[in-house]
Parts: structure tokens; C-alpha cells; sequence
């Protein structure tokens, strides 16, 4: 069988390298079988445990950043002018590094399997942060699981670090920065190969423009944002592709910024972005919550909203408040580019409006003053971090100067076949004072338009009940009351 393989340079633990990559080979098992580096451990393969966590840096608006990303659904053509650094950069048994020591030191590891990753996780949150508070030292290991120490000793060990001053990213680590910076063009290379892989090409385009001449080459392809949800299907349903467009050198439609329309999120900007964004945190603290509550910081380091928005799943958390916030698309092609609501987008259970040839560019939130307008986010799901909501909802009132409701939007993920705004609601609450509403009668009404589906997540009644419960608390939260 004949594969585009990718010839990337990158750099690996402090030394240049290059290396021809089969198409869509995960970092993970490109240190397994390629780089024969076994310090970085696998145990779920689809991003949920943190055991198989790296570093890798990159230079971004002439910074270095270092970030932790799971190996095991980061596609390894991605390394292609980054600093991929592992495990094995950090330590040995007669000098270790300090996040180790401190480890040791507070019998932070018992088996070990997860050691690896809590301390990659940890180096990428001290070489960005030297003081992290115990808050962004929880956030930052939220995607470490551990099944035998317990957290309380390693977060005992990450606190000692962060009261003290150490050298963090070691000096040879940081020789290789000054050559980390423009990105050459990727080379793809044909070679016939007797193993089976993810597809049969891996494109990264590095314009906007080369990326839509592939699409329209390529009718067959897939296209990836952040992958953290393609590497799953790949990894966990054994997906195979003709041809994957990767998107994330379209280094053009990672920003975030305010003008006269609104906000635009280009449609590269990751969660961890948004989490960051000086924009966001004045005019949308609601996102911030919302962001929070969506899976691990490594996920965040590479997923996006457009990836949640392209994934059409009914639970995709973003949804809700995008849907409140009456967010619009700005959908590209060879052809030109259009506007979309994105109420619109969703046409039935993963299929949407998107049509072939067609890409996210950018998402678009009108400005509202957040002080005016009453805006809150709501996720049940079994676990608090890395977890998929069996119902998540969004709500968004604003007010006349009385006090009177002059505008509400309601939205729900889990509740129908796809993510959608509660057709009713506005009606039942147009004109009227937040003390003025039933909050029980409102909750029962809201929950008769939807008719949810029984899974592993929960059963349709359940699920009804939870509809009715997020919409209590919101109107009672409303009225200045708590359930
Ligand atoms: C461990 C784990 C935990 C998770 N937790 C959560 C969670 O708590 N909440 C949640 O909502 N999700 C969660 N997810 C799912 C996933 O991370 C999100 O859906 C994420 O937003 C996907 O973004 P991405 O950029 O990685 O998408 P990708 O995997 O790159 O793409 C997803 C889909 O969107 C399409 N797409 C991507 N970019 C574009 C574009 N620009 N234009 C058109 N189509 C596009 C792709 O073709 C694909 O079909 C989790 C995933 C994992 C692995
Ligand atoms: S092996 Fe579990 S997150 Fe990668
Ligand atoms: S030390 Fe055994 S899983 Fe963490």
C-alpha cells in the first residue's frame, strides 16, 4: 500500500532530529516504535488518564510557550518545528530533576505508571508559571489520574515547588529555543508500506488558501482542528480515512479580538486561548466558566470551539452558551464566505449545514455588557473534570431598566439529537420581572418540549429531570435565591 508520509524537523529533548512520519501516527507511538523512548506510558489511549503526557514548546507571537498535551491523540506530524520533550529530558536516578525530587521527597509516587505524566504535566505548568497558586496547580494536574498514591502527597510535593525557586526548564532544554521560530514548508514523501495506518495522508497546509485547494483535491478528506476528538475515533473505534486535513498551522486563524461586530474567535484558538484571553475575561466571564468545565488542560492546550461546533455532538459543552449568546459562523471556501447563524448549523444528529469545500474561519459573539445581562452555564456530568455532560444548558436574560425581561434565550446539550435552544421559553418569560415568574411551572413547561434519548450517560427520564432541575436553579439564582 503506498502512504504520504511527512517529513517533519523538529526537536526532541534538547537535540534537532528529523523524521518521516506514516500519516496520522500519534506522538506516543512514534516514541514507542520509532524513537524506542518508553518513559512516557500509555493506559487509555484516548486522552482521559494523562499517563502518556509530554511537553512540547513552540514559539507563538515571538514567545516561547511550553505546553502539556496527551501523546497518545497528538498527532506526531503536528512536532514539525516544535521541541517535543519527554520524560527522559528531565532526570536520572543519580540527579533528579526537582519536580522528581520533590516527588520523592513527599512520597508522591507508589507504582509509578503515572509518575511520568504527573511530572511532564507539572514541568509544562512551572515553565510557564514559576509560583502557580494551589488553584492553577489543581487545574494544571486535573488530566493526571492516579490509582494508588492518592493526590494529597503529590499535591503536597507540586506546593512545596511552587513556594521555592527552581530551574525548571534546564539549560540544554533551552539552548534549542532559538531554533524554534519560522516554519519551513512540509515536505510529503510517497513510500509503500506493509502496515495499516489511520489514512492514507496527512496534510498540515500552512495557508488558508492551500488548505481549501486540498479540500477541493481531496473530496474525501476529514478535516482536524485541535484532533482531540478524531484521535479518539481513531485510537478507540479504529476509524481509518482516505485523507486528513489538519488545520492547525493555519497559524492566521488563531486569534482572539474585539471590533465594532463583536468578538471573533478564529477558529484555531484553543480553550487554553480563550482561558488566557484579556478579551474574553473582560467582556465574557461566562466562557471562562464554561471553559473550566470542559475536559483536562491538556484537551484544552489542543481543542477548540470550532472542533465542538464541527463535531456536532449533542453534548458538545460549548454549545449551550454559544447558542444563548446567538453566535454566528463565518463559513470559507474557494467560492467566497457566508455568515451562519449557528442555530442553523445543526441539522439533525451530526449533520450540519456545512457545505463541501466548506470550513470554520471564525466564530462570532455579538457584544453584550455581561453587568447588564444575566448569563449562566450548567454541566451534569459523573466526574467534575474529563467528563463527557449527560445534560449541559446555558441561559442568557437581559433587562430593561425595570428590571423586566426584554430578551431570553435557553439552550440545552444532551436533550435532543442536537444541541438546541428551548423554542418556548422566551415567550413564557418576555416583559416580566425575574420574581415575577413560577420557577416550578417554568421548569415542567421547558422540559415537555424535549424529548432526550436513554444512554450510558443517564436515561431519558433522568435526563427530563435534569432539564426541569438546571432551570429551577437558574430562575431561583435569578430571583436571588439558591435551590
Ligand atoms: C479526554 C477528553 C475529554 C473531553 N471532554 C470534553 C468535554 O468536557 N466537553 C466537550 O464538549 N467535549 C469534550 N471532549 C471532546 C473534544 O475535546 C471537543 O469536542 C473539542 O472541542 C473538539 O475540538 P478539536 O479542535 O479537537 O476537534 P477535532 O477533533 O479537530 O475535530 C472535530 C470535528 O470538527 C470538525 N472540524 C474541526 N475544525 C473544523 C473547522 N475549522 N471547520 C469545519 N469543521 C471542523 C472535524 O472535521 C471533526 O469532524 C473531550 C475529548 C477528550 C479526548
Ligand atoms: S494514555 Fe491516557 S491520556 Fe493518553
Ligand atoms: S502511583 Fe500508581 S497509578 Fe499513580
Amino acid at each position: 500500500m503506498r502512504y504520504l508520509y511527512n517529513r517533519i524537523e523538529f526537536f526532541l529533548n534538547g537535540t534537532a532530529k528529523t523524521a518521516l512520519i506514516p500519516p496520522g501516527l500519534t506522538t506516543l507511538d512514534f516514541l514507542k516504535r520509532e524513537l524506542r523512548l518508553f518513559g512516557t506510558k500509555c493506559s487509555c489511549n484516548e486522552g482521559d488518564c494523562g499517563a502518556c503526557t509530554v511537553a512540547v514548546a513552540e514559539i507563538r507571537e515571538g514567545r516561547i510557550v511550553y505546553e502539556a498535551l496527551n501523546s497518545c491523540i497528538y498527532p506526531a506530524a503536528r512536532l514539525h518545528g516544535k521541541h517535543l520533550i519527554t520524560i527522559e529530558a528531565l532526570g536520572t536516578p543519580e540527579q533528579l530533576h526537582p519536580i522528581q525530587e520533590a516527588m520523592l521527597q513527599f512520597h508522591a509516587t507508589q507504582c509509578g505508571y503515572c509518575s511520568p505524566g504527573f511530572v511532564m504535566s507539572a514541568f509544562a505548568l512551572f515553565a510557564e508559571r514559576a509560583h502557580p497558586s494551589k488553584e492553577e496547580l489543581l487545574a494544571g494536574l486535573e488530566g493526571n489520574l492516579c490509582r494508588c498514591t492518592g493526590y494529597d502527597s503529590i499535591l503536597r510535593a507540586m506546593l512545596e515547588l511552587a513556594s521555592k525557586d527552581y530551574e525548571i526548564v534546564l539549560p540544554a532544554l533551552r539552548a534549542v529555543e532559538a531554533g524554534l521560530g519560522e516554519l519551513k514548508p512540509m515536505e510529503y514523501v510517497p513510500q509503500e508500506s506493509s502496515s495499516i495506518y489511520a489514512c492514507e495522508a496527512y496534510f498540515l497546509p500552512q495557508s488558508l488558501e492551500e488548505a481549501l485547494r486540498l479540500m477541493r483535491e481531496h473530496p474525501e478528506h476529514q478535516l482536524l482542528c485541535g484532533a482531540t476528538d478524531i484521535m479518539v475515533q481513531i485510537n478507540i473505534a479504529k476509524r481509518k480515512f482516505k485523507c486528513l486535513i489538519d488545520l492547525s498551522f493555519l497559524r492566521k486563524l488563531r486569534y482572539i479580538k474585539e471590533d465594532g461586530e463583536g468578538i471573533l474567535i478564529g477558529s484555531l484558538s484553543t480553550y487554553s486561548d480563550l482561558l488566557e484571553s484579556g478579551v474574553i475575561t473582560q467582556s465574557f466571564p461566562a466562557f471562562r466558566d464554561l471553559i473550566n468545565i470542559i475536559a483536562s488542560r491538556q484537551i484544552r492546550n489542543s481543542g477548540t470551539i470550532a472542533g465542538n461546533i464541527g463535531n456536532a455532538s449533542p453534548v458538545g459543552d460549548s454549545l449551550p452558551l454559544l447558542l444563548c449568546l446567538d453566535a454566528r459562523l463565518r463559513l470559507v471556501s474557494e467560492q467566497g464566505s457566508r455568515e451562519l447563524a449557528l442555530k442553523d448549523y445543526f441539522v439533525s444528529y451530526k449533520h450540519t449545514a456545512l457545505q463541501e469545500g466548506e470550513l470554520i474561519e471564525e466564530i462570532i459573539l455579538a457584544p453584550v455588557d455581561y453587568k447588564q445581562v444575566f448569563i449562566r452555564i450548567k454541566k451534569a456530568a459523573k466526574r467534575k473534570s474529563v467528563d463527557i455532560s449527560a445534560i449541559s444548558s446555558a441561559i442568557c436574560l437581559h433587562f430593561d431598566a425595570d428590571g423586566k425581561i426584554t430578551q431570553a434565550r435557553l439552550a440545552y446539550g444532551g436533550a435532543a439529537a442536537i444541541p438546541r435552544l428551548a423554542s418556548g421559553f422566551e415567550a413564557l418569560v418576555l416583559g416580566k420581572k425575574p420574581e415575577e415568574l413560577e420557577p416550578e411551572a417554568l421548569a415542567e413547561a421547558v422540559a415537555e418540549e424535549f424529548t432526550p434519548l436513554s444512554d450510558v450517560r443517564g436515561s431519558a427520564s433522568y435526563r427530563k429531570q435534569l432539564i426541569s432541575n438546571q432551570l429551577l436553579a437558574y430562575l431561583l439564582e435569578a430571583q436571588g435565591m439558591s435551590l
